[in-house]
């Protein structure tokens, strides 16, 4: 689950580099789970904060910038160009989900409220059936596992989040993209300092351990 790592990664750099937005997602978090126990998979309609995060995350960090190569299988007509049969087709999911024609709201800023009601891409998901958002592909060969995926960072999210609080340190930089074509990563790798954020953290760490 690399991919989910790298994911994570980008949504703790966005995180500590605006600590409204980790006091936001902290403060979620301390309402409605508390401090005593993990998150668990039926907390999650009730944290939109964390939900809007990772969608947001995905936007501005796909893991794959411009998904899997595709083949058109016959003559298309896209946008007014011509693509023949046999072409190869990349599909810029990056630039798509920095386009400002879809996402007029400061499209280079992390804003996880953009998603929340009444915000200017409310209801717009990751599964591939609003275009604008296409961290996973779309149709018949998008990825087989965006429902898994989005479990497994909800899986960790819970680990990192209940546990800790960050706070950025000299040297934590947001960086830039690179990778060939298939992945995104950060250039430079970044420190950051995590404080207990549960009292109870020691003991439900060593519960979950004593549990597997
Ligand atoms: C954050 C995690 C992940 C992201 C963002 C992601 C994203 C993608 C993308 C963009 C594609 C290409 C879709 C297209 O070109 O239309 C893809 C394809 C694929 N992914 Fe993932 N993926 C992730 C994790 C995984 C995991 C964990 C697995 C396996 C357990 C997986 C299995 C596959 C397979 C088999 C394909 C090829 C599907 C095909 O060509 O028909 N992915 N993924």
């Amino acid at each position: 689950m690399e991919t989910a790592a790298v994911t994570m990664e980008w949504a703790m750099v966005e995180l500590l580099h605006r600590p409204d937005a980790m006091a936001a997602a902290t403060s979620e978090l301390d309402r409605v789970v508390g401090r005593g126990r993990w998150v668990t998979e039926s907390d999650l309609p009730d944290l939109p904060y964390l939900d809007a995060v990772v969608k947001e995350t995905m936007r501005l960090h796909p893991v794959g910038p411009l998904l899997i190569p595709h083949q058109a299988r016959e003559d298309a007509v896209v946008g007014g160009y011509d693509v023949p049969a046999g072409a190869r087709v990349l599909v810029n999911a990056w630039a798509v989900g920095r386009d400002p024609a879809s996402w007029p709201e400061a499209p280079g800023a992390f804003r996880p409220g953009r998603f929340f009601a009444g915000g200017s891409a409310e209801g717009v998901g990751v599964h591939g059936t609003h275009f604008q958002l296409l961290p996973f592909g779309s149709g018949r060969r998008m990825c087989p596992a965006h429902n898994l995926v989005m479990k497994e960072v909800w899986r960790r999210w819970r680990t990192l989040c209940t546990g800790s609080r960050g706070g950025c340190r000299t040297g934590c930089t947001r960086g830039h993209e690179h990778g060939g074509i298939l992945r995104a990563e950060r250039k430079s790798e970044g420190a950051a300092r995590c404080h207990s954020r549960a009292k109870a953290a020691g003991a439900l760490l060593r519960r979950s351990r004593l549990a597997k």
